[in-house]
């Protein structure tokens, strides 16, 4: 059988933000920025780490600046090219390479993360694609693969869906779709389970999922059977729930650290590591932060 080969990756960026307001009030919530970068770049580029060039931005209403972050900045290349600025020119440039590409398609109403997937659906195909939510902010290991490299690389040997997995406190349960399963290798797990943010109760592990999956084409058509889910929207977490009784899918526990950029502590968070490794910045930030009385 041929080799089923990961090319493209879909950003769902339709959520409105809230819980930035006011500073999302009329911008993406994806454009904040963690240090220099916003949150979207660090995503795409964790995509095109695993070998993905083709990414698809699902966008709503008011994610304009995500369409022209990754567009071609005419003006400002031109006036940074007379001023010779030549690194800022290139800094601008690399943010989207040669051999990227981006197609962007609206999800209309906010029906939640599965019905954000299934509107790139004809865009994607019948092809395996990887799925990155931007609020989750993920740094692989020092020196090692990205995140989304570590189970590209697992899904080049399996062949089928893998989620990205980490031990979540029992009382954060219900923040995660959580996975329970049977361990087939060290960090490697067959998903048995699959809920979406159950209570501490009735939470089959404490393994939640962070957000990046790579996923076969059949869940398209296991997320269209699926009626609205927890908030009344349609839960990727059910899709692959369903998927589950005609596919094997794989759980991966990740070399690396995730930070909740969705919320104000982990956005924070991530500012203040991103920061310290900077290396235009973190000299400076070290000494100032080890200034600070903090008590
Ligand atoms: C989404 C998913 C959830 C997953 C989480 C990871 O939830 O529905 O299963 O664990 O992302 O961040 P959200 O954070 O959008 O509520």
């Amino acid at each position: 059988m041929q080799k089923l080969k990961l090319t493209k990756a879909v950003f769902p960026v339709a959520g409105l933000g809230t819980r930035f307001l006011p500073a999302t009030k009329a911008q993406p919530k994806e454009m904040l920025p963690v240090v220099d970068k916003p949150l979207i770049q660090y995503a795409v580029e964790e995509a095109y780490s695993a070998g993905i060039r083709h990414m698809i931005f699902v966008t709503g209403r008011n994610k304009r600046a995500i369409e022209d972050h990754f567009d071609t900045a005419y003006e400002l290349e031109n006036e940074l090219e007379v001023a010779q600025k030549h690194d800022l020119l290139a800094l601008v440039r690399s943010v989207q390479p040669d051999d990227m590409n981006f197609a962007f398609v609206r999800q209309p109403r906010s029906l939640g993360l599965g019905h954000a997937v299934l509107c790139a659906e004809h865009l994607v195909g019948n092809e395996p694609f990887a799925v990155l939510l931007a609020d989750d902010l993920m740094v692989g290991p020092a020196g090692g693969q990205s995140v989304l490299a570590q189970m590209a690389a697992q899904f080049e040997r399996l062949q089928q869906s893998v989620l990205a997995v980490q031990e979540v406190p029992l009382e954060q349960t219900r923040r995660y779709g959580i996975v329970a399963g049977e361990v087939v290798s060290p960090g490697l797990m067959k998903v048995q389970k699959i809920v979406e943010k159950p209570a501490p109760e009735v939470a089959p592990s404490r393994m939640g999922v962070a957000g990046r999956y790579i996923l076969t084409p059949a869940i398209f058509e296991h997320i269209r059977r699926q009626a609205s889910g927890v908030g009344g929207e349609i839960q990727l977490t059910d899709g692959i729930s369903s998927l589950l009784t005609e596919e094997t899918v794989y759980a991966l526990q990740y070399q690396g650290k995730r930070y909740d950029c969705g919320s104000k502590e982990g956005f924070l968070e991530a500012t203040v590591e991103l920061a310290l490794q900077h290396p235009e910045v973190g000299e400076h930030f070290r000494n100032y932060l080890s200034g600070l009385k903090l008590n």
